[in-house]
């Protein structure tokens, strides 16, 4: 079978809506923004400058969707970013570590241990819980971690893109403040993000193309004066002070991430789409739950509902897995190897990945188990 336009597993940059590919389109050819008669108006996206008031607009407007569509409480600060979350990992420490104490982070995958290297690099640094020695197969349990009390921050990555692992709720962390990684289930069903003391994600899974980082939180933590050896352009301050415009935005990014943001609102927000969001993976987990040559990586009551990882059984396991993913190629289905690092097979179901595309996957696994298990 082919097909015109395959299904798009990508872990990211990811699937989007083909309403936003359209109304992104439109707007390279010339902005035509409804009420704004100046010259930028008539120009593309790509060429008007970050200074206009048509750029102006556009960029109030992904800010104030990003608090009523995604739930950042009204009274956070909200700064789109470049560097991507790896940026992130280094800004915060740099930032946010208070000498005298260390930064606690639970290590829950490649990216969490990636920001805990930085850290390391910096400060004291604490890792209170590790699901590496089981193959980050699952999100450790609160009752497990060590104690953090007295901490500059704790820090969770609350989706493992890699291991498909992902937090069911976000933990409570008392007084100390919480730093979450949202990068692969931001808006993906609602959160309370009022929880979070500062949370961060590149737009590339959910939220828009790579390139832009969404970074909120509460504005005292972001008052905070960074040591002097902090670069203008990696302190917190900066970006606040001058709206995110302290260098060049990404303003063709920007321009996408509002346009996914008014299509979440179109869907119903994040309720919405967060029903269909548990709709899809429920009925891929079920598919691999009653698979005897596939298997979920991730434990249950810590499976992703936006990456869904697995690997296939048997001693000609790894000859099986590249048969597997070269006839789904060959079906249509992008996109399912899994990450270099844990090898298997990967979906990510983010909110733009339609429905039919996990029934055609589905669909697709029974008959290869049927045929070649
Ligand atoms: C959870 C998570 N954190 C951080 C990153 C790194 O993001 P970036 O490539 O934007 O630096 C990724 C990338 O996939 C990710 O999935």
């Amino acid at each position: 079978m082919s097909v015109a336009r395959p299904y798009n597993f990508s872990a990211g940059p990811a699937i989007l809506p083909t309403s936003v590919f359209e109304e992104t389109a439109a707007a390279v050819r010339q902005l035509n923004v409804p009420g704004d008669d100046s010259l930028e108006s008539k120009l593309s996206i790509l060429e008007i400058s970050h200074r206009s008031k048509t750029f102006d607009a556009i960029h109030n407007e992904a800010i104030a969707l990003v608090h009523e569509v995604l739930g950042v409480p009204d009274d956070y600060e909200v700064l789109l970013l470049q560097g991507g979350a790896s940026l992130q990992f280094a800004m915060l420490p740099m930032n946010l570590g208070v000498p005298g104490k260390a930064a606690a982070y639970v290590d829950t995958g490649a990216w969490s241990a990636k920001a805990i290297k930085e850290s390391k690099g910096l400060g004291e640094t604490l890792v209170v819980a590790s699901s590496k020695d089981t193959t980050y197969d699952h999100i450790p349990a609160e009752a497990t971690w060590s104690d953090f009390a007295g901490s500059s921050y704790l820090h969770v990555t609350s989706n493992n893109t890699i291991y498909g692992t992902e937090f069911a709720e976000l933990p409570d962390s008392g007084d100390v403040p919480l730093i979450v990684d949202l990068s692969s289930n931001i808006g993906s069903r609602p959160m309370a993000l009022d929880k979070v003391a500062l949370g961060y994600a590149g737009a590339q899974k959910n939220l828009g193309p790579s390139g832009v980082t969404l970074v909120f939180a509460r504005k005292e933590l972001l008052s905070r004066e960074a040591p002097g050896y902090v670069p203008t352009i990696l302190r917190y301050g900066t970006h606040v002070e001058k709206n995110s415009l302290f260098n060049t935005p990404n303003t063709f990014g920007i321009l996408v991430l509002r346009n996914v943001l008014r299509w979440v609102k179109r869907r119903g927000g994040v309720e919405a789409v967060g029903k269909v969001n548990a709709a899809k993976a429920g009925k891929l987990y079920a598919a691999l739950d009653e698979s005897s040559l596939f298997s979920a990586h991730a434990k249950e009551g810590s499976r992703s509902q936006m990456n869904v990882t697995w690997t296939l059984g048997g001693e000609d396991r790894d000859a099986k897995t590249k048969d597997f993913l070269a006839a789904a190629a060959t079906a249509g289905l992008s996109g399912l190897k899994g990450h270099r690092s844990v090898g298997g097979c990967r979906a990510s179901i983010y909110n733009a990945f339609p429905e039919d595309g996990v029934d055609a996957l589905v669909e697709f696994m029974r008959e290869f188990e049927r045929t070649q298990g």
